[in-house]
């Protein structure tokens, strides 16, 4: 375990791990998604598909990890034999896909964070065009995309404990107090509380098939599960810690900060009378004018502030699917750790381009001909995300459950908890992943494989 690496302490694996749940999927799509699915509605179908389906699924994978001491392909080829470890590679390519789109987004977000800091993006007459024109615009998106993939690189190059955990343990606490600072703030705008009701009570009315399988998709790629980053964070943690209670501490402070992502923006929109249903602009487009309407050095501060959290959310949240290669590639390959990530982190941010380029800035690349005119970016995001990560999920329910066995699942929990073994959470653990994970998951995929790839539409 030595030579691999390894978080210090139980804080450090759950500091790191939350951080790679917490990001852009809370921050930017959850309120937006929130926004456009009726509100409360949505929050309580997430909440309750976190606990369903996905909570089990995020222990079998730490599970998976821990018992193997491998990255995400080899702890599958071990446990399961040769045949499995294409599980295992499905999940790092996911991983590689989502990360070239995701660090394009996250450059947006720096972009955003310098230019309201220490630029004069708040004297923009037009957010919209503003964003439009911004995203389409090579140099920008080239420069600040490329940043922070360096910042990425640099932080995973120094290891899981000198890296990854290190820099968790700063930014995940700073992400709480900068989150708690603008909540303070933002309720105390006019009609703060006209932004509350409408997160807060549930409007069932806006419920159909469509905000079930958001949920779903959404509550995955929060929780960052189905693609093996669990896994490989599992096989960094020491075998006498509770695997059940580090993953209730992650999945709650995942709800926390989507939960409070809400209660900050919601209070904002609503204080200047905007809609809540605006898409995935919610925060690049509506944000920046309420930032505007404060005032130049108001904006600048709480503008200024809330992109950096987005930043910082993004970050720990990059580290980690950087982290999924890497492993592999340092396991499987021997290749040392430093050489592994550079090199990863330079193709990922090749294979990136084309979505950097599909908003706008080349037209072959904006308009999937064969994607129903839909960008790369979108085209990426629906297959390695949305697909992606409910398949993966849903498979490795299945290997659980037939070919590593339950049992092998509980002796390996209870490592680090005996109480575990028999208990409730332990039937309910079993349960779901024999019957509800994949009975739900299986549902879930045929749904929407038939839309996005058929055209039906429910
Ligand atoms: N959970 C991250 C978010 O909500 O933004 C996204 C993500 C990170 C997905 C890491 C998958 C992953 F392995």
């Amino acid at each position: 375990m030595a030579a691999r690496g390894g978080f210090s302490s139980r804080l450090g694996f759950v500091l790191a791990a939350a951080g790679s749940a917490v990001g852009l999927g809370n921050i930017w799509k959850f309120p937006y998604e929130t926004g456009e699915n009726g509100g409360a509605a949505f929050l309580l179908i997430y909440i309750l598909c976190t606990f369903l389906i996905c909570y089990p699924i995020m222990v079998g994978e730490i599970a998976i990890g821990r018992r193997a001491q491998s990255d995400a392909y080899g702890s599958y080829k071990l446990l399961g034999g040769k045949s499995w470890g294409f599980l295992g590679l499905f999940g790092i390519l996911c991983g590689v896909m989502i990360l070239s789109f995701y660090n394009v987004v996250a450059g947006w977000a720096f972009g955003y964070f310098l230019e309201i800091s220490f630029g004069d993006l708040l004297e923009t007459p037009s957010f919209g065009d503003f964003f439009g024109t911004y995203v389409a615009d090579v140099s920008d998106n080239l420069i600040f995309s490329l940043g922070f993939m360096l910042i990425t690189a640099f932080i995973v190059a120094k290891g899981v404990k000198g890296g990854i955990e290190k820099a968790s343990k700063i930014m995940m606490p700073m992400l709480f107090i900068i989150l708690l600072v603008l909540i303070g703030y933002s309720l105390t705008l006019p009609n703060a509380m006209d932004g509350v009701k409408f997160y807060l009570l549930p409007d069932f009315s806006e419920l159909n098939l469509e905000t079930i399988y958001s949920a779903v998709g959404q509550a995955f790629f929060s929780l960052s599960l189905g693609l093996g980053g669990l896994i490989t964070y599992g096989s960094y943690v020491e075998k006498n810690q509770n695997i059940t209670q580090s993953a209730t501490m992650i999945t709650f402070m995942d709800i926390a900060v989507a939960f409070l992502a809400g209660l900050l923006i919601f209070p904002l929109v609503f204080s200047q009378g905007q809609e809540p249903a605006q898409g995935p602009g919610l925060v690049f487009i509506v944000l920046p004018g309420i930032f505007q309407a404060m005032g130049p050095i108001l904006g600048k501060v709480i503008g200024g502030g809330f992109f950096l959290l987005l930043c910082f959310a993004a970050l720990t949240s990059t580290i980690s699917l950087l982290e999924i290669p890497v492993a592999y590639i340092v396991d499987q390959k021997k290749v040392a750790r430093k050489w592994a990530v550079w090199g990863m982190a330079l193709l990922v941010f090749l294979i990136g381009l084309p979505s950097m380029l599909s908003q706008g800035a080349v037209a072959a690349f904006s308009s999937l001909p064969f994607y129903g005119g839909k960008s790369t970016l979108d085209f990426v995001a629906e297959v390695f995300s949305d697909i992606g990560l409910p398949l993966g999920g849903f498979l490795m329910s299945i290997f659980i459950a037939h070919r590593w066995k339950l049992a092998a699942l509980t002796d390996e929990i209870a490592q680090g908890n005996e109480s575990y073994r028999g208990s409730f959470m332990n039937k309910y653990i079993n349960f779901v992943i024999s019957y509800i994970a994949p009975v739900a998951l299986g549902l879930f995929f045929l749904v929407i494989l038939a839309e996005k790839i058929f055209g039906f539409s429910f």
